[in-house]
């Protein structure tokens, strides 16, 4: 895994940004596997600058992302389809056609299927965007006895509904299931990047980044068994994990 310590959180999102364009400029129909999260959003914020100032096109580019909460439409202003329509998508010459998040509404199980399959249809992720939860959780993957490989439909934990739970008015509105690619389809991207910051984060990148350990109980150690994964964190959080 190669590590690349930043000033800060903006510089970190904009060496992610800059990987992104890069992997487009070689590859004009790239699939990209895109992240919501408020980690995300600097990265987004500088693939819209590149593209403002012509440096990339994203006509044939193919996104899928991670995740989206179980019982969200995509007009849900929480939802992660309108995350990704407001940050990114509305604002760069994406066709919306080309892009897939899962449905949040309806049949749970059918939608996580359908997101398995999208991961793969039309061929692999050529890079794959992936934010952290504050207990390790990469999508939706949350730590516990075992970890499931395709897109299905997960119970999130407390930790997770507390950490998300900054963004809805009460704790009652957050929603408990999710449906996330599972780990094998995270792991079938030919790059990835991870994007980390924050103190509360801390404890995840330990593991994720000293020695070989690899469990359930922290999901981003199974990137260990990446071969073509950069983690990408400041020098604030790099100095807490002693990196
Ligand atoms: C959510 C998302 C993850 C994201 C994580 C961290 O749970 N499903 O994909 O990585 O939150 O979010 P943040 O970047 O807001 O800390």
């Amino acid at each position: 895994m190669e590590i690349i310590v930043t000033k800060s959180y903006t510089e970190s999102c904009k060496r992610a940004a800059k990987m992104i364009v890069a992997v487009v400029n070689e590859k004009k129909n790239a699939k990209l596997g895109l992240a919501t999260g408020s980690t995300a959003v600097a990265a987004y914020e500088e693939l819209k600058r590149i593209y403002k100032n012509g440096d990339v096109d994203f006509s044939d580019v193919k996104t899928v992302n991670l995740d989206e909460y179980c019982g969200l439409s995509g007009e849900h202003e929480q939802s992660y389809r309108y995350f990704m329509n407001e940050k990114f998508f509305n604002h760069v010459n994406i066709d919306k056609a080309n892009t897939f998040v899962a449905n949040g509404l309806g049949n749970f199980e059918e939608n996580a299927k359908e997101l398995d399959k999208m991961v793969y249809d039309g061929g692999t992720i050529d890079l794959q965007l992936l934010g952290i939860g504050r207990n390790g959780h990469i999508a939706f993957n949350e730590p516990g006895e075992s970890l499931i490989s395709c897109a299905h439909v997960e119970n999130l934990t407390q930790s997770t509904i507390d950490a998300n739970s900054r963004f809805f008015s009460t704790i009652d509105e957050v929603p408990t299931k999710a449906i996330t690619m599972g780990l094998g389809n995270i792991m079938s991207a030919k790059q990835i990047i991870v994007i980390a910051s924050g103190a509360e984060k801390a404890d995840a990148i330990k593991g994720l980044v000293n020695g070989n350990e690899i469990t359930t109980q922290n999901p981003s150690t199974m990137l260990k068994m990446h071969s073509n994964v950069t983690l990408i964190v400041d020098e604030e959080l790099a100095a807490l994990v002693g990196v």
